[in-house]
């Protein structure tokens, strides 16, 4: 076979390439396969996407009367952000959107996950809008459109207008949750005629934890755990909002979900005790957020423990937080949490994680590829949810530029061969995951690690700006094009 060939090629090339001796380039971008009749791969019509975020790519924040987000504010304290840059450029994708759109449409992809800027559209988070911020999206969404991607928005990535926080204490007071609620219904009666599928709040996980309980993110703020438990309750509050304005506001037919950074439990070993024991540890530790969102109720067991530091909040608050969504949105990166059964207490039990297990190149991005396995297998049976996406999945690299100007990272096929194969196993079995957004279409501003950590499927020079696709870029449009993970 043709193709056999040049793989052999390609592996002495490469090889002689390794002594700086010869470039591998053509064979590298061999064209993706064409997808077989009865692939046996993932189901047809599944979505495959990339995703970034506002405050991670599009740079220009004093332009066109954007107004200041807390993440303006947080990347200026000396020591926030490890190698000291900030998103005051990153990507420049306010003006290179059709460059990099141009893209996601190279890799195949049939959707793209972006998030708007709140203090784009909100200078001050509510008040007067801004037209021009909200034009950049207008521009964005009918460049998708023309180029036959899907436009998924994330309504809350995390740079929450200053004014809010400033005022109100940002997500400490329900006023910012009311607040976001009208600017859901503004996004949506301005972007829905185009954009079919909303996202609420990314990881709610993440920013209230990291920005309100140890500092890490904006806004920086160490609060006592009975504050963070009622900060968190009102992320889910301003969710329920959002899902409401969406309802209200947006053109029929548009669809809206979470995006969460589910706290991912996994069976230690595959036994019927500890399946149940994982999908316990799963209900539980995702109490706060994602299972009060699709039950409507805090459960006894996450009331017992957070005691007198519980949130408070009334029945109607309930309702709100779970108002049905029509998708889950699951990030997963790692396996936070190997479950084996237990007899005491809530019936599961965490096993610590030993140094050793692998890891990219975050220290937090450990290798696990069967949680893309068991976390959507175990929250389609926990929530009765008939429709799941992956809204982040992907890894850092130490992406090196080598003498021929490509770059090979083998390590993040590697990680996403492994999860694809997973998650393919899942679809394979029924789980009704029905998409996935691999993080990130491009390297960009990586929150505390600045730009030094790389998630893209294209490599970015942040001096030039020039984009350069990575190995796994070819690695990924051959996913898409076979419509299978074993590509
Ligand atoms: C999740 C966040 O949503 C995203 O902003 C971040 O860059 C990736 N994880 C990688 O850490």
């Amino acid at each position: 076979m043709p193709d056999e060939v040049s793989r052999r090629q390609f592996a002495k090339l490469a090889g002689l390439s390794a002594a700086g001796m010869a470039s591998p380039a053509s064979s590298v971008e061999a064209k993706p396969a064409a997808a077989p009749r009865d692939s046996g791969g993932f189901p047809q019509n599944f979505v495959w996407g990339t995703a970034t975020s506002s405050y991670q790519v599009e740079g220009a924040v004093n332009e066109d009367g954007r107004g200041a987000s807390i993440w303006d504010k947080f990347v200026r304290i000396p020591g926030k952000i490890e190698d000291g840059t900030t998103g005051d450029h990153a990507n420049e994708h306010y003006h290179r959107y059709k460059e990099d759109i141009a893209l996601v449409r190279e890799l195949g992809c049939k959707a793209y996950r972006f998030s708007v800027a709140w203090p784009r559209v909100f200078p001050d988070g509510d008040g007067k809008p801004n037209p021009k911020g909200l034009d950049f999206y207008n521009r964005l969404v009918d460049e998708l459109l023309k180029n036959g991607i899907e436009p998924w928005l994330t309504l809350y990535h995390w740079d929450l207008p200053q004014s809010l926080q400033d005022r109100f204490g940002g997500w400490r007071s329900t006023e910012t949750c009311k607040i976001f609620g009208d600017y859901a219904a503004y996004v949506a009666e301005h972007l829905t005629d185009r954009v079919k599928n909303v996202f609420t709040l990314n990881e709610s996980g993440r920013f209230v934890y990291f920005g309100y309980g140890i500092g890490i993110d904006a806004p920086g703020l160490t609060l006592p755990q009975a504050e963070v438990n009622q900060i968190r309750h009102n992320s889910a509050l301003a969710h329920g909002l959002a899902v409401q304005a969406l309802r209200a506001h947006g053109r029929r037919g548009t669809r809206v979900g979470p995006a969460e950074n589910i706290d991912a439990c996994i069976p230690a070993i595959d036994t019927p005790e500890n399946v149940r024991a994982a999908e316990i540890a799963l209900r539980e530790l995702n109490a706060g957020y994602l299972n009060v969102i699709m039950t409507g109720r805090y459960t006894d067991a996450f009331l017992k423990y957070a005691g007198a530091d519980a949130p408070k909040y009334t029945e109607a608050d309930l309702k709100i937080i779970s108002s049905p969504v029509d998708f889950v949105g699951l990030n997963i990166y790692s396996p936070q949490h190997y479950i084996v059964a237990s007899d005491q207490g809530a019936g599961f039990m965490p096993l610590p994680i030993p140094k050793s297990f692998p890891h990219m190149n975050s220290d937090w991005l450990r290798v696990g590829p069967e949680t893309i396995y068991w976390v959507p297998k175990l929250a389609a049976k926990i929530w009765k949810t008939n429709a799941i996406y992956i809204s982040e999945n992907g890894a850092s690299g130490d992406d090196q530029v080598t003498q021929d100007g490509k770059i090979y990272d083998t390590d993040r096929i590697m990680y996403l061969r492994n999860y694809l194969a997973q998650l393919q196993r899942a679809t394979t079995e029924g789980v009704p995951v029905r998409g996935y957004f691999l993080w990130s279409l491009m390297d960009n501003f990586e929150w505390v690690y600045g730009l030094n950590k790389r998630f893209g499927l294209y490599h970015v020079n942040f001096d030039t700006q020039v984009r350069t696709p990575k190995l796994s870029a070819s690695f990924y449009r051959n996913v898409i094009a076979k419509n299978a993970a074993g590509a």
